[in-house]
């Protein structure tokens, strides 16, 4: 006998976005306009572009994922016992939930049946994620919503009321600066309750010469994922770009805690965006930043979350201390945000 899927259930929150197009049209104008040049990390995800972020993860050099697999598979039944009976856990940018089965499953262990809201940009990702995830786990009650973060977490936490659980992984939070992470927390502690949580992964700082070769691998992976954006502007707004003219460049900013991506012209050329109408002048060696990924030192972390109104309640980490997971709680009187 087939087995018939269940339908997804997948609600797209609300969003008073322009045509994305559009959207990307602005930005890529405004941020080659600038000097520096700059090109938001956000659009390195389309179809190309995720799947060879899904390759990067299981890149030796990039332990990012690595450790914090390592840390969840340690620890993920005593996450889940910190947690108030039945918390509905909810994840940003959940992709394909790889990582969080593993807390799934420890929750599932504990309450039996349990609440889990994916919410992500990609209503594709999101669709079959969802039918795997019925498949395999036919307890799971999934709720996922197709949208931005904000959105998301405002439909998911008024429609519900037993305590959430918030998953951000991966560190994303890193392609944040210090302040935009900061106001972002400040946000979601706006949405939230006491009884509620934040599980943060946060990379930690550490010497360039771990850093800079997980973002520049010795296969050229990452690499093709920032060339990728040249192909993507060429794609969707009718680019120029060539991509034996420009080179991947990762470098670890130790004072400021960051990798830095840039993609660097070889020559000087002159690139035209044709749905924009503009043309584009590189001089040789000029930069275009791509993405900045932050790492945190313990103090870093512990003024985030006292920045955004939150206390580090508790810490996991893995064997070589690179990586950490971290458990936020509101503070309950928060009304003073402190500045980082
Ligand atoms: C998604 N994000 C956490 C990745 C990072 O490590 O900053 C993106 C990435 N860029 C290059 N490699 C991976």
């Amino acid at each position: 006998m087939t087995e018939t899927l269940r339908e997804p259930q997948i609600i797209r929150a609300q969003d008073k976005m322009e045509n994305p197009t559009m959207a990307f049209a602005k930005d890529v104008l405004k941020g080659l306009s600038n000097t520096p040049k700059r090109l938001s990390s956000v659009y390195f995800y389309d179809e190309r572009g995720s799947q060879i972020f899904e390759e990067i993860c299981e890149l030796e050099e990039y332990y990012l994922t690595r450790k914090e697999t390592e840390i969840l598979q340690r620890s993920a039944a005593e996450i889940i016992l910190r947690l108030p009976q039945n918390t509905h856990l909810v994840e940003l940018g959940s992709g394909s939930s790889t990582k969080t089965r593993i807390l799934l499953e420890a929750a599932m262990n504990r309450f039996g049946t349990t609440h889990y809201s994916p919410i992500d940009v990609s209503a594709e990702i999101l669709t079959d994620t969802v039918n795997d995830l019925n498949q395999r786990y036919p307890k799971l009650q999934l709720e996922a919503v197709a949208g931005r973060y904000e959105f998301g977490m405002e439909y998911i936490l008024k429609h519900s009321t037993s305590s959430h659980c918030i998953m951000w992984l991966g560190s994303s939070i890193g392609n944040l600066t210090r302040v935009e992470a900061a106001q972002f927390l400040r946000e979601v502690r706006k949405y939230i309750g006491e009884s509620d949580s934040l599980l943060l992964g946060i990379d930690l700082r550490k010497g360039p010469e771990i850093l800079e070769p997980a973002y520049d691998d010795a296969r050229g992976v990452t690499a093709d994922f920032n060339l990728n954006l040249l192909d993507r502007l060429n794609k969707e707004l009718g680019g120029t770009f060539e991509r034996k003219n420009f080179q991947h460049q990762a470098i670890y900013n130790v004072e400021e805690g960051r990798i830095e991506m840039y993609l660097v012209s070889n020559n000087d050329q002159k690139v035209e965006i044709k749905n924009i109408g503009v043309s584009i002048s590189f001089k040789r060696e000029e930069k275009i930043l791509t993405e900045y990924s932050y790492k945190y030192s313990q103090d870093e972390i512990t003024t985030l979350a006292e920045a955004s109104g939150f206390f580090l309640e508790q810490q996991w980490l893995d064997d070589q201390g690179w990586f950490s997971l971290n458990c936020f709680k509101p503070q309950n009187n928060a009304p003073e945000l402190r500045a980082l």
